[in-house]
């Protein structure tokens, strides 16, 4: 028979990146984590070894029973039956607070433990979190979406300032657009820097953080402040001579790159359209036609 947990007793389930960096975050702001549950055993002892205190649980329902705080942070997928599960099992009821980390999902996920009676909130924060990370001090300062509703806004706000963050409510509505956003500030632009990078060294330069590094940061903090405005380069200028060159360049040495090349200045040509003329901005939208002959 487990006893009932503290006020300030959390459980984790899903011990993979942002489980553990969470579990890290959670102690240092006093909170104890009792329990860790889901995923591999490997992973729940690497948890529970960080964490003085944390017992790993075979049982997901045994784990979450350990927690006043029940933080899911298990695929997005994997929630809504996960929440079903505890609630059914009567490990979430009245008295316990169940909190998803999900930037995807509103609340309608957790909505099995809500009817079972818990508190329940989607707390995402804008961070990556790699595999490995475990200082607490990556989520200082970051901004966290809220959704919760009002019975549970305070304490779900009060949890994210535990742990460093800065909450913003949002509603369940918008999380799509939301998390679109992040996905292409995030992961989209990571992935334009990884091509930056590749065409870079087929150029032969060695190192090419040392040219995209300071380029790439300028960049992001110049469109951060002052959006499209910010934007530069033959593209922005109209400049139909130079985009011609590179792409008779990536056809010849990289043609498999010629199209991202193409798709990632569309995107630009879309936000400075109304600056150029129509005539530039024809040959370049022809130009960066996907998968045409590059005109001559
Ligand atoms: N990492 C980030 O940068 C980041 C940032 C913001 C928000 N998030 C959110 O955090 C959540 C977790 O993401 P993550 O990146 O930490 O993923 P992750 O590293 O893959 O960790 C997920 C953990 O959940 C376990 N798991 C999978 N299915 C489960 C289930 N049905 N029941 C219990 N445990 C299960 C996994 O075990 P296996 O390894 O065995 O599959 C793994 O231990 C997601 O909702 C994600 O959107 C992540």
């Amino acid at each position: 028979m487990v006893s009932p947990p503290g006020e300030r007793d959390a459980a984790i389930l899903g011990p993979g990146r942002l489980g553990t960096l969470l579990a890290a975050a959670l102690t240092r702001s006093g909170w104890r984590v009792r329990a860790v549950g889901g995923g591999q055993p490997e992973a729940r002892a690497r948890l529970a070894q960080l964490v003085a205190g944390a017992r790993p649980c075979d049982d997901v329902v045994e784990a979450a029973r350990r927690g006043r705080l029940v933080v899911l942070a298990v695929p997005d997928d994997a929630l809504e039956p996960l929440a079903r599960e505890l609630a059914l099992a009567g490990a979430v009821g009245e008295g316990r607070r169940v909190v998803h980390v999900a930037g995807s999902r509103g609340l309608e996920v957790l909505s099995a433990a809500a009817r079972a009676g818990a508190g329940t909130a989607g707390c995402h924060p804008a961070m990556t979190v790699p595999a490995g990370s475990t200082d607490p001090d990556l989520l200082l300062g970051v901004a966290w979406a809220v959704s919760a509703r009002s019975a549970d806004r305070g304490w779900a706000h009060a949890l994210v300032t535990d742990l460093g963050g800065e909450p913003t409510d949002l509603r369940d509505d918008v999380r799509g657009l939301y998390h679109a956003g992040l996905a292409v500030g995030s992961n989209t632009v990571g992935a334009a820097v990884v091509l930056a990078r590749r065409l870079l060294l087929a150029a032969g330069i060695e190192d090419p953080a040392a040219f995209l590094g300071p380029l790439v940061r300028a960049s992001a903090a110049n469109a951060l402040e002052h959006g499209a405005a910010a934007l530069t380069g033959p593209v922005v200028r109209g400049d139909v001579g130079t985009v011609r060159t590179h792409l008779d360049a990536l056809e010849r040495d990289l043609p498999e790159l010629a199209d991202a090349y193409r798709s990632l200045s569309q995107v630009l040509l879309t936000q400075v359209a109304p600056g150029l003329p129509a005539d530039q901005h024809a040959l370049l939208a022809a130009l960066l036609s996907p998968s045409v002959d590059t005109p001559s």
